[in-house]
């Protein structure tokens, strides 16, 4: 509702001094509300830059203390693990996401060792770093199995479990998954471990430099269309948020984040459940280059992680979130 007539009524009024403008503010950012994305490779002592993020690398799990110190630093309260997989491991069915020896699984032993639960790790549960044509599932004539897949994402899931992973996040998009993936939690003894879906995953083009780093690009076959959501739609969001909190999602992420703010408005406003926003790669170097190329100033990146808060977002994922108290401060 709208009350009161210029001139009596100068909204300029509040916002002439800095001290008066925060105390009107309707929106803040605290650490609390971020999680790194890392992304992890092959060998010992290696930090590798991945050229299409500027200040993004590649960790060996002998040098995640560094990251994972600097997360502490910035106070947040969790991490996503992500992994460049040699391409000799890969092949058609991503067996080597159910290898105890992988990245993740390494990583997931690493941090838990060393930091026991200072901060909470997160791992995807998709097999696109792991298959040869770069999809999140088996293939056949181009078309993403679903309940076979799926088979593979529990397996995948207990295992990641197991070692120690707080958070299970398909990332998927396989019809069901949520709920099977809950039940065989269960059943191995994890009923705390919690799963954040990625229920609203739109094909996106801002995906691009993650393929790049994880090493997919180049090796995937066609698009994910026949899986991940449509661009032009909304209501079909609320669906498959809905079926993953019946299923048993404890959180739910709206993945990419800036061009989705009426999603996660939406999703905010319809359900009661904590809702995350991803801002994936193509935002972030889109961003990032355009800072480094003096094109635009750099408090964009609180404008725009500003913006995730104000549609609803309870918690965002960020590859800034290991610089953050810099940038909220
Ligand atoms: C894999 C996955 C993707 C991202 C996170 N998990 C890429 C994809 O679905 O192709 C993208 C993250 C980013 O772009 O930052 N299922």
């Amino acid at each position: 509702m709208i009350t009161g007539n210029y001139p009596n009524l100068r909204l300029r009024r509040s916002r002439k001094n800095n001290w008066s403008r925060k105390l009107i503010e309707e929106n803040t950012l605290s650490s609390n509300d971020f999680i790194l994305p890392i992304f992890l490779i092959d060998g010992k002592n290696k930090k590798q830059e991945v050229n299409s993020m500027p200040d993004v690398y590649r960790y060996t799990v002998d040098r995640l203390d560094e990251i994972i110190d600097k997360s502490l630093k910035n106070k947040i309260p969790m991490v996503a693990l992500f992994p460049y997989t040699n391409p000799k491991k890969k092949n058609k069915i991503g067996s080597e996401a159910l290898n105890e020896e992988n990245l993740v699984c390494k990583g997931i032993r690493y941090i838990k060792k060393r930091y026991k639960n200072k901060i909470g790790i997160m791992c995807d549960v998709a097999l696109d770093p792991y298959t040869s044509h770069g999809h999140d599932g088996l293939l056949k004539s181009n078309y993403v199995l679903n309940d076979e897949t799926i088979e593979i994402l529990i397996k995948q899931s207990v295992l990641q479990a197991e070692m120690g992973c707080d958070v299970i996040a398909p990332s998927d998009m396989m019809d069901g998954r949520v709920g099977k993936i809950r039940k065989a939690l269960d059943k191995n003894g994890f009923h705390l471990v919690q799963i954040l879906s990625y229920a609203a995953k739109y094909a996106s083009s801002y995906y691009g430099p993650f393929r790049d780093a994880v090493g997919s690009k180049k090796l995937l076959v066609g698009d994910k269309k026949n899986y991940q959501m449509d661009y032009r739609n909304r209501s079909e969001a609320l669906r498959e948020v809905a079926l993953d909190i019946k299923e048993g999602a404890d959180m739910v992420m709206v993945k990419p984040g800036l061009p989705y703010l009426d999603v996660i408005k939406a999703v905010k406003e319809n359900f009661k459940i904590p809702v995350f926003a991803y801002q994936v790669s193509g935002e972030y170097s889109l961003i990032s280059n355009g800072i480094k190329k003096g094109i635009i100033n750099k408090e964009i990146i609180l404008e725009t992680l500003m913006s995730f808060k104000r549609a609803g977002a309870s918690a965002i994922v960020t590859y800034y979130a290991d610089r953050i108290k810099k940038i909220i401060s």
